[in-house]
């Protein structure tokens, strides 16, 4: 049985739910799982908006042969070509040989590639093309790397639509509301929404700046994304909300804190920090990144605008799901965050080093302190140490100014290069053995 709602009186949802399916993109956890949006317009011509993903063909093909009920379909649009919404596409043409399809020059290679067909009489269309279905006019703009270099989007100035292909989409299946005011967007589905668009797209700010600059140009009275809810109303928010991602600018000053504890001392530490930091006044957030997925640590650090990273060291690194997840944020190109590090090693802390490798690595990142060095766990007096660094980033999350505590005293020492022990003092002495892994004075060399 066909399952639609009207967007407007000629413009018909046909798209479906996924809750099935763990995991989007094989990647990203989708407990509250994912709409797969299609519209079909009734113009003069029929026009397709995308197709859908396999997970949910049948509903598609069943909501796509009820609303065209009985008519011909005139266009396909692909504005994507990724499989969450062309996976479909092969078999839509087979039931539809009459349609035409409208794309670009890359949509039609990828079609090729995934499809393995060549999509002959496909109507090829550059930035600023438009067609006329009847009374609808559409306009074509391209959206490169929004999320894929094919992307683009369709703009109906007649109904002023704006067709976003990936841009203003959200994780979460639709249940029942079509519409972004028909939820509590802001209290249930903006953190899913900024999930979504971090991991995504996040990669691809200034891609996107350039697409919401192109956006600004156009009269726009409501957006249908091919994930999520539809925007008819209060547009302005969830615009405003991309130009703060896509500009890598924080929503909130306060400190995402992101721990990874083997044994608890890194945990406590951890715990100490942000009670130190609430009592004055500051907004905190934390999360054991061996327990929370990456893609919501990734989302929460797009959110705040401090970073503190504690991990503990392991096999001489920085530990498997705090790596992971640095890494994935440096993938993603976070920009203009201050950052703050806790390490911790029983014998030979290297985190806090290889963290700050990675975080240097990346753009208009500032480290506001040497990292609290644990050995083990907190020793007594070391309190002060998440004191200063409690005031340190207070300060600098109140645009104070940044009052650093003593300068960190480079450690003078020897570094066991099989097992990473760090021998302290001036010099090593020529019979020196490793106490952890036995090796003799000339597999020391100094710190550096
Ligand atoms: Fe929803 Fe890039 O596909």
């Amino acid at each position: 049985m066909h399952c639609t709602r009207n967007v407007t009186e000629d413009l018909i949802w046909i798209g479906g739910n996924d809750r099935q399916h763990a995991l989007f993109e094989s990647a990203h956890p989708v407990p509250r799982g994912v709409s797969f949006n299609s519209y079909l317009l009734l113009d003069e011509k029929t026009v397709l908006f995308d197709t859908v993903d396999r997970s949910i063909q049948s509903q598609f093909f069943e909501n796509l042969d009820h609303a065209l009920n009985g008519r011909k379909l005139d266009y396909i649009f692909v504005h994507h070509m990724e499989p969450d919404h062309a996976a479909t596409l092969g078999d839509t043409m087979l039931r539809h040989p009459e349609a035409t399809l409208v794309c670009n020059g890359k949509i039609v290679n990828l079609i090729r590639q995934f499809h393995c067909v060549d999509p002959k009489g496909a109507h090829l269309v550059n930035e600023g093309d438009t067609i006329c279905t009847g009374k609808h006019t559409f306009t074509f703009i391209n959206a490169p790397m929004v999320h894929w270099p094919e992307v683009m989007v369709s703009y109906d100035s007649t109904d002023k639509i704006l067709f976003s292909a990936d841009a203003f989409g959200t994780f979460g299946a639709l249940n029942g509301a079509l519409f972004a005011d028909e939820v509590d967007f802001e209290g249930k589905w903006l953190d899913e929404a900024r999930r979504y668009y971090t991991n995504i797209v996040g990669k691809y700010g200034p891609q996107v700046q350039a697409l919401l600059n192109k956006a600004s140009k156009l009269d726009i009275q409501m957006i249908c994304p091919l994930h999520g809810p539809v925007w008819r109303k209060n547009l302005g928010y969830i615009i405003e909300k991309h130009i703060k991602w896509a500009t890598y600018e924080p929503e909130v000053q306060g400190v995402l804190i992101a721990y990874a504890s083997v044994y608890g001392g890194t945990e406590n530490a951890a715990n100490i920090l942000a009670c130190k930091l609430a009592e004055q006044g500051i907004p905190v957030d934390m999360y054991d990144v061996s327990i929370t997925h990456p893609s919501y640590v990734l989302s929460e650090a797009f959110k705040y605008s401090h970073l503190v990273f504690a991990s503990t060291t392991y096999n001489n690194g920085i530990f498997v799901t705090m790596e992971n997840l640095l890494r994935d944020i440096a993938h993603h190109s976070l920009k203009n965050r201050k950052v703050a590090f806790i390490q911790n090693g029983s014998w030979a802390p290297s985190s806090g080093k290889l963290m700050t490798e990675i975080i240097n690595s990346m753009k208009d990142m500032e480290i506001l302190e040497a990292p609290v060095t644990l050995k083990s766990t907190l020793a007594p007096g070391q309190e002060e140490e998440l004191e200063t660094l409690s005031k340190i980033l207070a300060a600098s999350v109140q645009g104070k100014t940044v009052e650093h505590g003593e300068a960190p005293v480079a450690h003078k020492g020897f570094v066991c290069k099989i097992c990473g022990f760090i021998y302290e003092g001036d010099t090593l002495p020529e019979d020196y053995v490793c106490p952890i892994c036995r090796r003799p004075a000339s597999d020391f060399e100094p710190l550096s």
